[in-house]
């Protein structure tokens, strides 16, 4: 089966070909590099002991996605390509919509035109907003997104829903994500923010490397046990898994359209992944407690048991795989 894969360089798109070519999948991917760097190719090859047919370009340029569909007989397609800064999506929304938006509806143009229907969507936990109910279940409201990048997945859903309204041949699979962190256990791809990472666990790792002095933990008066934030940590190369399960999906069944949450169904706090990656590495993280910081919620994690039963998908990687496989490819680079 041949599988194209946008953003296939990205953090997410990379741990995620590794597993498409190790299962014997054919993989044409795209990308453009905003957020991601060449030798990544190098790197995807190093370990699968495979290549992938590369593309590159941008996914809202509608001619080389019309090159990619005449030259290659895809099956399904995989989209990983957006922006996904939350912080920065907030004062670039024209940019944010445009990429994260825009692009897909070129890429669903190209895939009618070419009688293809198979997509894996990358959503986000994001969707669900500041949640009723815990743990989250695919049933459980979204909306209230508060940025650019939360409010940019929540439209795509609902454009594939209409799409799939309109034309019930296509098989859609959307993925909410919940807090991928970690690397392959090779060290050779693994998460490269630009700049001052925002999120959690890279800004742990900067951390122990020295290239950064102190995190900052925002909040301690959250009403959770330790009163810092809870999510669903969740190994990215778990979460890879997930995509195969999802592309194993669509080919079973045919003709529907799919929403799953991809986590653990379990929560740590801010201080439970500090003292993890003190605890696995043997590295003492310097922390301060500073106040919460804007839009963040309190509590954040799946239920997992949709993914689990219709999909057979289980995340088996620990929190301490998850700390040490991050510090091993910080290590690393
Ligand atoms: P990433 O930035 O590492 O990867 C995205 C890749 O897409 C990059 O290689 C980038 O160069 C490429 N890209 C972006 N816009 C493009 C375009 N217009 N044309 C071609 N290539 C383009 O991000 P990631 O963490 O791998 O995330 C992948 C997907 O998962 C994104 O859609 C993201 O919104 C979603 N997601 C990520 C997280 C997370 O915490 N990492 C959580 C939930 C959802
Ligand atoms: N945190 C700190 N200090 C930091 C960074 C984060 O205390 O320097 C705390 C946050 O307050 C939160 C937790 O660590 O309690 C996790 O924060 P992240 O920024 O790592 O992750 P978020 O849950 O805020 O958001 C991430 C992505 C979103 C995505 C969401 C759900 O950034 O894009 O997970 O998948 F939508």
């Amino acid at each position: 089966m041949k599988i194209f894969v946008t953003g296939c360089c990205g953090y997410i798109g990379s741990h995620t070909c590794v597993e498409l070519l190790t299962n014997g999948y054919n993989v044409v991917g795209l990308d453009n590099f905003s957020n991601s760097k060449k030798e990544v190719l190098d790197k995807i090859r190093e370990i699968s002991g495979k290549s992938i047919k590369f593309y590159e370009g941008d996914m809202l340029d509608s001619s080389i996605l019309y090159k990619i569909f005449s030259e290659n007989e895809i099956d399904c397609v995989i989209d990983f390509a957006a922006y996904k800064a939350v912080g920065e999506s907030v004062s670039k929304p024209i940019e944010y919509y445009t990429n994260n938006v825009s692009s897909v509806l070129t890429l669903l143009t190209a895939m009618k035109k070419n009688n293809c229907k198979r997509l894996v969507f990358s959503s986000s936990a994001t969707v669900y907003g500041d949640p009723d109910t815990i743990p989250i279940t695919e049933d459980s409201k979204t909306g209230g997104t508060t940025n650019p990048y939360g409010t940019s997945k929540l439209f795509v859903e609902e454009i594939l829903k209409d799409l799939y309204k309109s034309d019930n041949t296509w098989d859609i699979c959307i993925l909410r994500y919940f807090n991928p962190i970690g690397a392959h256990s090779s060290g050779l791809i693994g998460e490269e923010p630009n700049g001052i990472p925002a999120n959690l666990m890279p800004y742990i790792s900067k951390v122990a490397c020295g290239k950064l002095e102190c995190l900052s933990i925002f909040g301690n008066d959250y009403d959770t046990p330790d009163g810092t934030g809870v999510r669903d940590y969740i190994h990215v190369v778990d979460l890879a898994k997930g995509h195969i399960k999802a592309v194993e999906k669509l080919d079973r069944e045919k003709n529907g359209l799919y929403i799953y949450n991809l986590g653990t169904g379990k929560g740590y706090s801010v201080l439970d992944m500090v003292n993890a990656f003190e605890k696995a590495n043997g590295i003492k993280i310097n922390y301060k407690i500073v106040g919460r910081r804007e839009g963040d919620i309190a509590v954040c994690y799946s239920d997992p048991n949709k993914a689990k039963e219709e999909l057979g998908f289980i995340a088996e990687k620990t929190l301490e795989d998850m700390v040490r496989d991050a510090w091993n490819y910080e290590n690393h680079n």
